[in-house]
Protein backbone atom coordinates (compact mmCIF):
# COMPACT_ATOMS: atom_id res chain seq x y z
CA UNK A 1 0.00 0.00 0.00
CA UNK A 2 1.05 3.52 -0.60
CA UNK A 3 2.61 5.23 2.51
CA UNK A 4 2.73 8.61 3.78
CA UNK A 5 5.84 10.94 3.25
CA UNK A 6 6.67 11.90 6.80
CA UNK A 7 8.48 15.36 7.01
CA UNK A 8 11.45 14.26 9.06
CA UNK A 9 15.06 14.86 8.31
CA UNK A 10 16.20 13.37 4.81
CA UNK A 11 17.73 10.53 5.32
CA UNK A 12 20.27 8.90 2.54
CA UNK A 13 19.53 4.82 2.42
CA UNK A 14 22.95 4.88 3.04
CA UNK A 15 22.90 2.34 5.98
CA UNK A 16 23.18 -0.22 7.18
CA UNK A 17 26.74 -0.34 6.79
CA UNK A 18 29.23 -1.89 8.64
CA UNK A 19 32.39 -0.78 8.43
CA UNK A 20 34.21 -2.17 11.42
CA UNK A 21 33.10 -5.40 12.93
CA UNK A 22 31.27 -4.05 16.39
CA UNK A 23 32.20 -3.44 18.74
CA UNK A 24 35.40 -1.92 16.91
CA UNK A 25 38.24 -0.61 18.74
CA UNK A 26 36.32 2.91 20.23
CA UNK A 27 33.52 1.01 21.22
CA UNK A 28 35.93 -1.64 23.31
CA UNK A 29 37.39 1.52 25.11
CA UNK A 30 33.78 2.99 25.93
CA UNK A 31 32.95 -0.44 27.22
CA UNK A 32 35.74 -0.63 29.23
CA UNK A 33 35.60 2.35 31.13
CA UNK A 34 31.68 1.65 31.20
CA UNK A 35 32.90 -2.31 32.82
CA UNK A 36 34.75 -0.54 35.34
CA UNK A 37 32.42 1.81 36.99
CA UNK A 38 28.88 1.11 36.30
CA UNK A 39 26.49 -0.61 38.55
CA UNK A 40 26.60 -4.44 37.79
CA UNK A 41 23.05 -4.50 37.61
CA UNK A 42 22.74 -3.18 34.07
CA UNK A 43 21.77 -5.30 31.53
CA UNK A 44 23.88 -4.48 28.42
CA UNK A 45 21.64 -6.60 25.56
CA UNK A 46 24.71 -6.42 23.25
CA UNK A 47 28.05 -4.25 22.63
CA UNK A 48 26.12 -1.31 20.76
CA UNK A 49 28.04 2.22 21.38
CA UNK A 50 26.22 5.16 20.42
CA UNK A 51 27.32 7.71 19.02
CA UNK A 52 24.90 9.72 16.84
CA UNK A 53 21.53 9.09 15.49
CA UNK A 54 19.28 10.43 12.45
CA UNK A 55 15.71 8.95 11.79
CA UNK A 56 15.67 5.97 12.42
CA UNK A 57 19.39 4.95 11.74
CA UNK A 58 21.29 4.64 14.97
CA UNK A 59 25.44 5.56 14.87
CA UNK A 60 28.63 4.09 16.74
CA UNK A 61 31.70 5.47 17.94
CA UNK A 62 33.54 3.11 15.45
CA UNK A 63 31.18 5.02 11.72
CA UNK A 64 29.01 1.61 11.91
CA UNK A 65 25.67 2.57 10.77
CA UNK A 66 22.77 0.34 11.59
CA UNK A 67 18.91 0.15 10.95
CA UNK A 68 16.99 1.11 14.35
CA UNK A 69 13.88 -1.85 14.88
CA UNK A 70 13.98 -0.80 18.80
CA UNK A 71 14.22 2.90 19.25
CA UNK A 72 15.65 2.53 22.94
CA UNK A 73 13.20 0.38 24.13
CA UNK A 74 10.26 1.83 22.41
CA UNK A 75 11.08 5.10 23.71
CA UNK A 76 12.73 7.06 20.27
CA UNK A 77 8.98 8.00 18.96
CA UNK A 78 10.37 10.36 16.50
CA UNK A 79 13.63 9.55 15.94
CA UNK A 80 16.71 10.03 17.07
CA UNK A 81 17.24 14.07 16.26
CA UNK A 82 14.04 14.78 14.89
CA UNK A 83 14.69 19.09 13.94
CA UNK A 84 11.24 19.84 15.76
CA UNK A 85 11.84 18.24 18.82
CA UNK A 86 15.53 19.61 19.16
CA UNK A 87 14.34 22.87 18.29
CA UNK A 88 11.83 22.80 21.28
CA UNK A 89 14.39 21.64 23.82
CA UNK A 90 16.89 23.96 22.43
CA UNK A 91 14.39 27.37 22.95
CA UNK A 92 13.01 25.84 25.92
CA UNK A 93 16.80 24.94 28.02
CA UNK A 94 17.50 28.51 26.62
CA UNK A 95 15.11 30.00 28.36
CA UNK A 96 15.21 28.32 32.20
CA UNK A 97 16.07 24.48 32.85
CA UNK A 98 13.86 24.62 36.23
CA UNK A 99 11.61 26.16 38.71
CA UNK A 100 9.68 22.98 40.07
CA UNK A 101 5.99 22.43 38.73
CA UNK A 102 4.95 21.00 42.06
CA UNK A 103 5.09 24.28 43.79
CA UNK A 104 5.53 26.90 40.94
CA UNK A 105 3.76 27.39 37.29
CA UNK A 106 5.43 27.65 33.95
CA UNK A 107 3.07 27.77 30.56
CA UNK A 108 4.86 24.67 28.75
CA UNK A 109 3.51 22.69 32.34
CA UNK A 110 -0.21 23.76 31.70
CA UNK A 111 0.00 23.32 28.00
CA UNK A 112 1.61 19.85 28.47
CA UNK A 113 -1.68 18.95 30.88
CA UNK A 114 -3.89 20.45 28.92
CA UNK A 115 -2.89 18.31 25.53
CA UNK A 116 -2.98 15.18 27.80
CA UNK A 117 -5.52 15.82 29.39
CA UNK A 118 -8.02 16.29 26.28
CA UNK A 119 -6.15 13.37 24.21
CA UNK A 120 -7.34 11.14 26.98
CA UNK A 121 -9.91 8.05 25.51
CA UNK A 122 -13.62 8.58 26.68
CA UNK A 123 -15.75 11.32 27.51
CA UNK A 124 -15.13 13.74 30.53
CA UNK A 125 -12.89 16.01 31.49
CA UNK A 126 -9.15 14.36 32.67
CA UNK A 127 -6.90 15.96 35.00
CA UNK A 128 -2.82 15.29 34.52
CA UNK A 129 0.22 15.14 37.00
CA UNK A 130 3.42 14.95 35.49
CA UNK A 131 6.52 12.49 36.35
CA UNK A 132 10.36 11.51 35.18
CA UNK A 133 9.34 7.94 33.83
CA UNK A 134 7.13 5.44 34.06
CA UNK A 135 7.61 3.84 37.24
CA UNK A 136 6.90 7.40 38.64
CA UNK A 137 4.00 7.44 37.08
CA UNK A 138 3.06 3.66 38.51
CA UNK A 139 3.61 4.55 41.92
CA UNK A 140 2.00 7.54 41.48
CA UNK A 141 -1.36 5.92 40.02
CA UNK A 142 -1.43 2.72 42.85
CA UNK A 143 -1.24 6.01 45.42
CA UNK A 144 -4.07 7.69 43.49
CA UNK A 145 -6.14 4.86 43.60
CA UNK A 146 -5.99 3.91 46.84
CA UNK A 147 -6.29 7.26 47.99
CA UNK A 148 -9.71 7.44 45.60
CA UNK A 149 -11.20 4.69 46.58
CA UNK A 150 -9.85 4.30 50.11
CA UNK A 151 -9.50 0.37 49.68
CA UNK A 152 -5.58 -1.49 49.28
CA UNK A 153 -5.81 -4.03 46.93
CA UNK A 154 -4.41 -4.26 43.69
CA UNK A 155 -4.49 -6.75 40.74
CA UNK A 156 -2.31 -7.29 38.36
CA UNK A 157 -1.58 -9.50 35.75
CA UNK A 158 1.09 -12.35 34.74
CA UNK A 159 3.96 -11.41 32.52
CA UNK A 160 3.07 -7.56 33.33
CA UNK A 161 6.07 -5.19 33.59
CA UNK A 162 5.71 -2.00 35.23
CA UNK A 163 8.80 -0.63 36.54
CA UNK A 164 11.75 -1.05 38.89
CA UNK A 165 10.24 0.99 42.07
CA UNK A 166 8.19 -0.84 44.87
CA UNK A 167 4.44 -0.51 44.05
CA UNK A 168 5.89 -1.25 40.55
CA UNK A 169 8.14 -4.18 40.82
CA UNK A 170 5.53 -6.02 42.95
CA UNK A 171 2.91 -5.52 40.51
CA UNK A 172 5.40 -6.86 37.51
CA UNK A 173 5.59 -10.32 36.88
CA UNK A 174 7.63 -10.82 33.50
CA UNK A 175 11.00 -12.08 34.99
CA UNK A 176 11.80 -12.78 38.49
CA UNK A 177 15.23 -11.95 38.29
CA UNK A 178 12.98 -7.66 38.63
CA UNK A 179 12.09 -9.27 42.27
CA UNK A 180 14.55 -11.88 43.37
CA UNK A 181 16.38 -10.38 47.23
CA UNK A 182 14.00 -7.32 47.11
CA UNK A 183 11.38 -8.08 49.13
CA UNK A 184 9.14 -7.54 51.52
CA UNK A 185 7.39 -6.11 48.38
CA UNK A 186 4.40 -4.04 48.47
CA UNK A 187 1.58 -6.09 50.52
CA UNK A 188 -2.31 -6.73 49.05
CA UNK A 189 -1.33 -7.14 45.23
CA UNK A 190 -2.79 -10.25 43.22
CA UNK A 191 -1.74 -11.32 40.05
CA UNK A 192 -4.04 -12.91 37.65
CA UNK A 193 -3.43 -14.67 33.82
CA UNK A 194 -3.30 -12.53 30.82
CA UNK A 195 -4.96 -13.45 28.05
CA UNK A 196 -2.62 -14.73 25.44
CA UNK A 197 -4.45 -16.17 22.13
CA UNK A 198 -0.78 -17.70 20.74
CA UNK A 199 -0.13 -19.44 23.96
CA UNK A 200 -4.04 -20.11 24.42
CA UNK A 201 -4.09 -18.58 28.09
CA UNK A 202 -7.85 -16.91 27.93
CA UNK A 203 -7.63 -15.43 31.62
CA UNK A 204 -11.00 -14.61 32.17
CA UNK A 205 -12.15 -17.37 34.13
CA UNK A 206 -9.62 -16.39 36.73
CA UNK A 207 -11.16 -13.08 36.96
CA UNK A 208 -14.58 -14.50 38.14
CA UNK A 209 -12.88 -16.88 40.25
CA UNK A 210 -10.64 -14.89 41.98
CA UNK A 211 -13.47 -12.54 43.17
CA UNK A 212 -15.33 -16.05 44.58
CA UNK A 213 -12.19 -17.43 46.50
CA UNK A 214 -9.14 -15.11 47.07
CA UNK A 215 -9.85 -11.11 47.02
CA UNK A 216 -13.49 -9.35 47.92
CA UNK A 217 -13.89 -7.15 44.93
CA UNK A 218 -15.01 -4.45 47.60
CA UNK A 219 -11.79 -4.55 48.72
CA UNK A 220 -10.09 -3.76 45.20
CA UNK A 221 -8.78 -0.12 44.94
CA UNK A 222 -7.13 -0.92 41.31
CA UNK A 223 -6.93 -3.63 38.02
CA UNK A 224 -3.47 -2.50 36.65
CA UNK A 225 -2.93 -3.34 33.14
CA UNK A 226 -1.11 -3.10 30.01
CA UNK A 227 -3.51 -3.19 27.25
CA UNK A 228 -0.51 -4.47 25.19
CA UNK A 229 1.98 -6.35 27.34
CA UNK A 230 5.18 -4.89 26.49
CA UNK A 231 8.24 -6.53 27.93
CA UNK A 232 6.42 -9.46 28.80
CA UNK A 233 6.29 -10.69 24.87
CA UNK A 234 4.21 -7.86 22.88
CA UNK A 235 1.14 -9.71 23.82
CA UNK A 236 -1.86 -8.42 21.99
CA UNK A 237 -5.11 -9.64 23.77
CA UNK A 238 -8.67 -10.27 22.66
CA UNK A 239 -10.61 -7.08 23.00
CA UNK A 240 -13.22 -9.05 25.00
CA UNK A 241 -10.44 -9.35 27.61
CA UNK A 242 -10.27 -5.73 27.90
CA UNK A 243 -13.95 -5.02 27.70
CA UNK A 244 -14.25 -7.64 30.44
CA UNK A 245 -12.18 -5.67 33.08
CA UNK A 246 -13.21 -2.53 32.43
CA UNK A 247 -17.14 -4.35 32.76
CA UNK A 248 -15.66 -6.04 36.19
CA UNK A 249 -14.12 -2.44 37.26
CA UNK A 250 -17.37 -0.17 36.70
CA UNK A 251 -19.71 -3.13 38.76
CA UNK A 252 -17.38 -2.68 41.71
CA UNK A 253 -15.80 0.70 41.45
CA UNK A 254 -12.21 -0.22 40.95
CA UNK A 255 -10.12 2.06 39.26
CA UNK A 256 -9.38 0.42 35.95
CA UNK A 257 -5.45 1.90 34.91
CA UNK A 258 -3.72 1.29 31.79
CA UNK A 259 0.00 1.60 31.62
CA UNK A 260 0.65 2.92 28.13
CA UNK A 261 3.99 3.19 28.84
CA UNK A 262 5.25 1.38 26.15
CA UNK A 263 2.01 1.04 24.23
CA UNK A 264 1.14 4.23 24.18
CA UNK A 265 2.20 7.14 22.15
CA UNK A 266 1.24 5.92 18.78
CA UNK A 267 2.88 2.65 18.85
CA UNK A 268 0.23 1.08 17.65
CA UNK A 269 -1.02 3.34 14.69
CA UNK A 270 -3.22 5.09 17.03
CA UNK A 271 -2.32 7.86 19.92
CA UNK A 272 -3.70 5.37 22.48
CA UNK A 273 -3.69 1.73 22.42
CA UNK A 274 -6.75 2.32 24.35
CA UNK A 275 -8.03 3.86 20.94
CA UNK A 276 -7.02 0.59 19.08
CA UNK A 277 -9.14 -1.21 21.65
CA UNK A 278 -12.01 1.19 21.81
CA UNK A 279 -12.05 0.13 25.34
CA UNK A 280 -11.90 3.81 28.11
CA UNK A 281 -9.75 3.13 31.24
CA UNK A 282 -9.89 5.43 34.25
CA UNK A 283 -6.24 6.54 34.43
CA UNK A 284 -3.48 6.42 32.07
CA UNK A 285 -0.39 6.19 32.12
CA UNK A 286 2.24 7.26 29.43
CA UNK A 287 6.29 8.03 29.78
CA UNK A 288 8.80 6.16 27.39
CA UNK A 289 7.89 7.98 23.95
CA UNK A 290 6.57 11.29 25.03
CA UNK A 291 9.59 13.00 25.60
CA UNK A 292 10.98 11.58 22.25
CA UNK A 293 13.98 10.32 24.45
CA UNK A 294 13.91 13.38 27.54
CA UNK A 295 12.81 12.11 30.79
CA UNK A 296 8.42 12.97 31.30
CA UNK A 297 5.98 10.51 32.02
CA UNK A 298 2.39 11.73 32.84
CA UNK A 299 -0.70 9.98 34.96
CA UNK A 300 -3.72 10.89 32.81
CA UNK A 301 -7.07 10.20 35.05
CA UNK A 302 -10.60 11.33 35.14
CA UNK A 303 -11.21 14.63 36.99
CA UNK A 304 -13.64 12.29 39.22
CA UNK A 305 -10.93 9.82 40.17
CA UNK A 306 -8.20 12.75 40.35
CA UNK A 307 -9.31 13.72 44.06
CA UNK A 308 -5.99 13.64 45.77
CA UNK A 309 -5.57 17.10 47.94
CA UNK A 310 -3.26 19.60 47.60
CA UNK A 311 -0.01 18.22 48.85
CA UNK A 312 -0.59 15.17 49.18
CA UNK A 313 1.66 13.78 46.14
CA UNK A 314 3.99 16.17 44.28
CA UNK A 315 7.79 15.43 42.47
CA UNK A 316 10.77 17.93 42.15
CA UNK A 317 11.85 17.40 38.67
CA UNK A 318 8.49 15.47 37.36
CA UNK A 319 7.34 18.14 34.18
CA UNK A 320 10.83 19.45 33.99
CA UNK A 321 10.24 22.88 31.44
CA UNK A 322 13.29 21.31 28.65
CA UNK A 323 11.23 17.65 28.67
CA UNK A 324 7.81 19.46 28.46
CA UNK A 325 8.80 21.05 25.39
CA UNK A 326 10.13 18.16 23.85
CA UNK A 327 6.65 16.16 25.20
CA UNK A 328 4.53 19.37 23.11
CA UNK A 329 6.80 18.64 20.18
CA UNK A 330 6.54 14.98 20.33
CA UNK A 331 2.51 14.93 20.69
CA UNK A 332 2.24 17.46 17.66
CA UNK A 333 4.32 14.97 15.49
CA UNK A 334 2.77 12.00 16.41
CA UNK A 335 -0.97 13.07 16.45
CA UNK A 336 0.12 14.90 13.11
CA UNK A 337 1.43 12.34 10.62
CA UNK A 338 3.16 9.81 12.47
CA UNK A 339 0.60 7.89 13.80
CA UNK A 340 -0.57 7.11 10.12
CA UNK A 341 3.47 5.92 9.23
CA UNK A 342 3.16 3.87 12.40
CA UNK A 343 0.07 2.16 10.60
CA UNK A 344 1.83 2.24 6.99
CA UNK A 345 4.68 0.68 7.73
CA UNK A 346 3.54 -1.39 10.57
CA UNK A 347 1.57 -2.93 7.53
CA UNK A 348 4.63 -3.70 5.28
CA UNK A 349 6.58 -5.08 7.99
CA UNK A 350 3.91 -7.31 9.18
CA UNK A 351 3.60 -9.05 6.00
CA UNK A 352 6.78 -8.74 5.37
CA UNK A 353 7.33 -11.04 8.97
CA UNK A 354 4.82 -13.45 7.79
CA UNK A 355 6.59 -13.77 4.75
CA UNK A 356 9.51 -14.62 6.50
CA UNK A 357 7.29 -17.04 9.07
CA UNK A 358 6.54 -19.19 6.03
CA UNK A 359 10.16 -19.68 5.23
CA UNK A 360 11.62 -19.95 8.47
CA UNK A 361 9.67 -22.25 10.80
CA UNK A 362 11.16 -21.19 13.75
CA UNK A 363 8.88 -18.27 13.32
CA UNK A 364 5.74 -19.65 15.44
CA UNK A 365 4.19 -16.55 15.65
CA UNK A 366 3.66 -12.49 14.18
CA UNK A 367 1.41 -10.27 16.10
CA UNK A 368 0.87 -6.62 16.18
CA UNK A 369 -0.59 -2.89 15.26
CA UNK A 370 1.45 0.05 13.96
CA UNK A 371 5.13 -0.40 14.82
CA UNK A 372 4.12 -2.55 17.70
CA UNK A 373 5.34 -6.51 16.42
CA UNK A 374 6.31 -9.26 18.43
CA UNK A 375 7.51 -11.89 16.63
CA UNK A 376 7.87 -15.16 18.73
CA UNK A 377 10.36 -17.47 18.25
CA UNK A 378 9.72 -21.51 18.98
CA UNK A 379 11.68 -24.71 18.72
CA UNK A 380 8.98 -26.18 16.42
CA UNK A 381 5.76 -24.44 15.26
CA UNK A 382 3.59 -27.79 16.85
CA UNK A 383 4.93 -27.79 20.06
CA UNK A 384 5.10 -23.63 20.62
CA UNK A 385 8.13 -24.25 22.60
CA UNK A 386 9.87 -21.19 23.28
CA UNK A 387 13.92 -21.05 22.45
CA UNK A 388 15.60 -18.32 23.72
CA UNK A 389 18.82 -19.10 22.86
CA UNK A 390 18.14 -18.63 18.99
CA UNK A 391 16.82 -15.00 19.84
CA UNK A 392 20.05 -13.92 21.60
CA UNK A 393 21.52 -15.61 18.69
CA UNK A 394 19.80 -13.79 16.02
CA UNK A 395 19.93 -10.54 18.09
CA UNK A 396 23.56 -10.89 18.14
CA UNK A 397 24.21 -11.81 14.70
CA UNK A 398 22.08 -8.83 13.46
CA UNK A 399 23.80 -6.72 15.26
CA UNK A 400 26.86 -7.64 13.28
CA UNK A 401 25.17 -7.27 9.89
CA UNK A 402 23.94 -3.38 10.97
CA UNK A 403 19.94 -4.15 12.66
CA UNK A 404 19.35 -3.36 15.85
CA UNK A 405 16.76 -5.21 17.75
CA UNK A 406 16.04 -6.17 21.61
CA UNK A 407 14.26 -9.39 22.48
CA UNK A 408 11.28 -9.82 25.23
CA UNK A 409 9.07 -12.28 26.92
CA UNK A 410 10.83 -15.69 26.68
CA UNK A 411 11.64 -15.90 23.09
CA UNK A 412 10.20 -13.00 21.52
CA UNK A 413 11.89 -9.91 19.24
CA UNK A 414 10.13 -6.75 20.39
CA UNK A 415 10.10 -4.66 16.89
CA UNK A 416 9.45 -0.76 18.31
CA UNK A 417 11.21 0.90 15.76
CA UNK A 418 10.77 4.96 15.59
CA UNK A 419 7.58 6.11 14.35
CA UNK A 420 9.49 7.98 11.50
CA UNK A 421 10.37 4.16 10.36
CA UNK A 422 10.97 4.25 6.22
CA UNK A 423 9.91 1.54 3.43
CA UNK A 424 13.88 1.36 3.28
CA UNK A 425 14.77 0.68 6.69
CA UNK A 426 11.35 -2.07 6.84
CA UNK A 427 12.53 -3.83 3.74
CA UNK A 428 16.37 -3.72 4.38
CA UNK A 429 15.74 -5.01 8.09
CA UNK A 430 13.53 -7.60 7.04
CA UNK A 431 16.33 -9.02 4.26
CA UNK A 432 19.25 -9.14 7.30
CA UNK A 433 16.38 -10.99 9.42
CA UNK A 434 15.85 -13.42 6.82
CA UNK A 435 20.06 -13.87 5.86
CA UNK A 436 20.60 -14.09 9.74
CA UNK A 437 18.18 -17.00 10.49
CA UNK A 438 19.19 -18.96 7.09
CA UNK A 439 22.81 -18.87 8.27
CA UNK A 440 21.75 -19.94 11.98
CA UNK A 441 19.78 -22.68 10.04
CA UNK A 442 16.67 -21.72 11.45
C1 LIG B 1 4.72 -0.98 30.35
C2 LIG B 1 5.80 -0.35 31.15
N1 LIG B 1 5.51 0.23 32.33
C3 LIG B 1 6.44 0.82 33.08
C4 LIG B 1 7.76 0.85 32.69
C5 LIG B 1 8.78 1.52 33.56
O1 LIG B 1 9.22 2.68 32.94
P1 LIG B 1 10.61 3.35 33.38
O2 LIG B 1 11.71 2.44 32.95
O3 LIG B 1 10.60 4.69 32.67
O4 LIG B 1 10.56 3.52 34.86
C6 LIG B 1 8.12 0.26 31.48
C7 LIG B 1 9.53 0.25 31.05
O5 LIG B 1 9.96 -0.54 30.24
C8 LIG B 1 7.13 -0.37 30.69
O6 LIG B 1 7.41 -0.96 29.54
Amino acid sequence: MPTKTVSKPAVKNDYPKISVPPPGPKAQKVIALDKEWTSPSYIKEYPFVMAGGHGAMAEDVDGNRYIDWMSGIAVSATGYNHPKVVAAVQEAAGKFLHICGTDFYYEGMAKLCERLAKSAPGPGKHRVFLTNSGTEAVEGAVKLARYHTKRAHIIAFDGAFHGRTYAAVTLTASKVKYKAGFGPLLPEVTHLPYNNPYRGVDGLAAAEHVFKTRVSPKDVAAVVMEPVQGEGGYVFPKPEFLKTWRRICDEHGIVLVFDEIQCGMGRTGKLWASDYFGVVPDVLLTAKGLGSGLPIGAIIAKESVMTWPQGSHGTTFGGNPVACAAALATLDLVEGELCANARAQGERLLSGLRRLQKKHHSIGDVRGAGLMIGVEFVKDPASKEPDPDLVAKLELTAFKKGLLLLSCGQSVVRVAPPLVLTEHDVDAGLAIIDECLTELGR
